[in-house]
C-alpha cells in the first residue's frame, strides 16, 4: 500500500515516513504541489498526507484539483498553522483527518491506516510508484536530533563528519544527506579510505594519466573527479593511513587535485562526507590522526547514538526489517508485543546492523507466523554468547544464555528445563557443603525438607553420593 506524503519540512517528512513504513506502507515523498500533482497522475496511492504551507502554494486551496481527479483518495492534512481557520478549511475539503502540528506520530500512522482502509483503493491503472521512501527509521529524541542535523546540511556543501559505533547507520545518513540534498542528481561515490593500499592512494583518490607509471595503460579518473557534481563519502576515515591523510588534507586545503602524471589542477566540485567508528581525539593524541585534517573534516559533526541509548527505536526498526525481509521473499512474520519488549531490552552491541541481521534470521527460522519471546530466546542466546565470552564467563545471565543456546529446550518447557538445570548444580553444591545431610541442606536453602527430597529424586540426584565424597 502506498502513501503520497507532501511535506517540505524534511525532518518531519523523515519521521512520518518512518512511522508509516513501520505500519507497512511504502511512502513516496515530495515537497511541492507541482510534484504532488505529477506523482498522483503517475501512480496509484491509498492515501495522501499533505502539509498546508508548501513552497509553491497552499495544500488546502489546491485540494479541489485532487478531489476532482481522485474522488476516492483519502486525504490527511497536517498543519503548523494551528488556527481555527486552517482547521475549518481542512474539514471543508472533506479531508479524512486534520492534524495540527506538533501531532502524535502514532496517532497519525493509525489514522492513515484507517483512511487507506476506508478508501476504495484508487487504482488508476498506473504502476506502483518508484522509491522506497526515506530509509532512516527511528522516532526517538536522539534520532530526531540526527534528522534535524541532516536537514541543516541539505542546501549547502559544508563538510559533514559522521561519528558513531559500528552499525549505527553512518553510511545510511551519508546517503540520506546526498539523496535529499541539492546534489542528489550528481553521483554518490563511497571510498573505504582504510582499504586502499598505500602505493595506490594518490591514483585512487586523484586519478592518473596514461603512462604515469608502469601499468597505467589508460587515463583513470580518481574518486574526487568521479564524484564531481555529487558527494564523496570518505568512510573509515579514522583508519586512513597517515600518508593518505596528508594527501587528502592537501587536496581539501587547495580545493584542487592533480592526477598522477598530470599537469592540470582540477577544481574540486564535491561535498565531502566523512565517517568513522573510531574516537578521533585519542587517535590524534596518539599521533595516528592529523589534527589539522580533523578540524577540516569536523565542520558539521553528526553523532549517531548507539541503539542501546534509543531503545524506543528498537521495536520500530524490528518491524521495519521484518517488512523488508518479507519484501525480499522471506516468510511474512508478525512480532508480538512481548517479543518487541524482549528485543528492546537486549544490549545490541552491534547496533542496528546486529538487530537487522537478527530479524532476518528470525524471519527465516521462526516456526510460527507470530513471533513471541519463545521463538526469540534460543536465537538471542546464540547471538549474545560469542560476544559475551570476552567479558568473563562467571556471569549468571551469560551462563543462562549459553545454556539456552546449547540446550534449545522446546517451547512450552523452557521454564521447567531452566529451573531443573539451575537446581541441579545448586543442590549438589549445598549437599556437598553439608556432607550429604538433607536436613541441613534444606535449612541452608530455606526450603522444606520434603520439597528438597522430592526435587532430588526428580533430578535423579543421590544425596548418598555427597556423603561418600566428603
Ligand atoms: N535508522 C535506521 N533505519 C533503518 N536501517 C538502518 C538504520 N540504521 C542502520 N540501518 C541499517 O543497519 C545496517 C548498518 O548501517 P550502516 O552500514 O549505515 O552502519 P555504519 O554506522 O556505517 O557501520 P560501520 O561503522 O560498521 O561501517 C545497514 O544495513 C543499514 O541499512
Ligand atoms: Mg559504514
Amino acid at each position: 500500500m502506498s502513501v503520497l506524503l507532501v511535506e517540505d519540512d524534511l525532518s518531519i517528512a523523515i519521521v512520518i515516513t518512518a512511522a508509516l513504513e513501520a505500519e507497512g506502507f511504502s511512502v513516496v515523498h515530495c515537497q511541492s504541489i507541482a510534484e504532488r500533482d505529477r506523482l498522483l497522475g503517475e501512480g496509484a496511492y491509498q492515501a495522501l498526507v499533505t502539509d498546508v504551507m508548501l513552497p509553491d502554494g497552499d495544500g488546502i486551496e489546491t485540494i479541489d484539483r485532487v478531489r476532482a481527479r481522485h474522488p476516492a483518495l483519502p486525504i490527511v492534512i497536517l498543519s503548523a498553522q494551528n488556527t481555527l481557520d486552517t482547521a475549518v478549511r481542512a474539514t471543508d475539503t472533506g479531508a479524512f483527518e486534520y492534524f495540527p502540528k506538533p501531532f502524535d506520530i502514532d496517532e497519525l500512522a493509525r489514522t492513515v491506516r484507517q483512511a487507506a482502509g476506508a478508501g476504495q483503493g484508487v487504482d488508476l491503472g498506473g504502476e506502483e510508484p518508484l522509491g522506497d521512501g526515506l530509509p532512516l527509521v527511528g522516532r526517538s529524541t536522539a534520532m530526531q536530533t540526527v534528522f534535524r542535523m541532516i536537514t541543516r546540511v541539505l542546501r549547502n556543501d559544508l563538510t559533514v563528519l559522521i561519528l558513531g559505533e559500528s552499525g549505527t547507520g553512518k553510511e545510511l545518513v551519508a546517503e540520506a544527506v546526498h539523496d535529499l540534498g541539492h546534489r542528489r542528481t550528481g553521483p554518490f561515490i563511497a571510498v573505504n579510505t582504510a582499504a586502499i593500499p598505500a602505493d595506490l592512494i594518490e591514483s585512487e583518490l586523484f586519478g592518473h594519466e596514461k603512462g604515469a607509471f608502469t601499468g597505467a595503460v589508460a587515463r583513470h579518473l580518481g574518486k574526487f573527479e568521479q564524484a564531481a557534481g555529487g558527494t564523496l563519502f570518505l568512510d573509515e576515515i579514522g583508519d586512513m593511513p597517515m600518508q593518505a591523510q596528508t594527501r587528502l588534507l592537501r587536496a581539501l586545503q587547495s580545493g584542487t587535485v592533480r592526477r598522477v602524471g598530470g599537469r592540470d589542477e582540477i577544481r574540486l566540485d564535491v561535498r565531502i562526507i566523512a565517517a568513522t567508528n573510531k574516537d578521533l581525539e585519542p587517535e590524534i593524541a596518539a599521533g595516528r590522526f592529523r589534527e589539522d585534517l580533523y578540524y577540516r573534516l569536523n565542520v558539521v559533526p553528526i553523532h549517531m547514538p548507539p541503539l542501546r541509548d534509543r531503545r524506543d527505536d528498537i521495536e520500530v526498526l524490528a518491524r521495519h526489517f521484518l517488512q523488508h525481509a518479507a519484501n525480499e521473499g522471506l516468510p511474512r512474520r508478525q512480532l508480538t508485543a512481548e517479543a518487541a519488549d524482549l528485543l528492546s531490552r537486549q544490549p545490541w552491541r552491534g547496533n542496528v546492523r546486529e538487530l537487522k541481521n537478527f530479524i532476518y534470521r528470525l524471519a527465516l527460522l521462526a516456526r510460527e507466523d507470530a513471533i513471541d519471546p519463545d521463538s526469540i530466546l534460543p536465537l538471542l542466546a546464540v547471538e549474545t554468547a560469542p560476544a559475551s565470552s570476552e567479558e568473563g564467563s562467571g556471569d549468571l545471565s551469560q551462563a543462562v544464555m549459553r545454556w539456552l543456546a546449547e540446550e534449545r529446550p522446546a517451547s512450552g518447557t523452557i521454564y521447567q528445563a531452566a529451573a531443573a538445570a539451575f537446581e541441579r548444580p545448586l543442590f549438589a553444591e549445598v549437599l556437598r557443603e553439608t556432607g550429604g545431610n538433607q536436613l541441613r541442606a534444606a535449612q541452608a536453602l530455606g526450603i522444606n525438607r520434603n520439597t528438597l527430597r522430592k526435587r532430588l529424586s526428580e533430578l535423579a540426584l543421590d544425596p548418598e553420593e555427597f556423603t561418600r565424597r566428603s
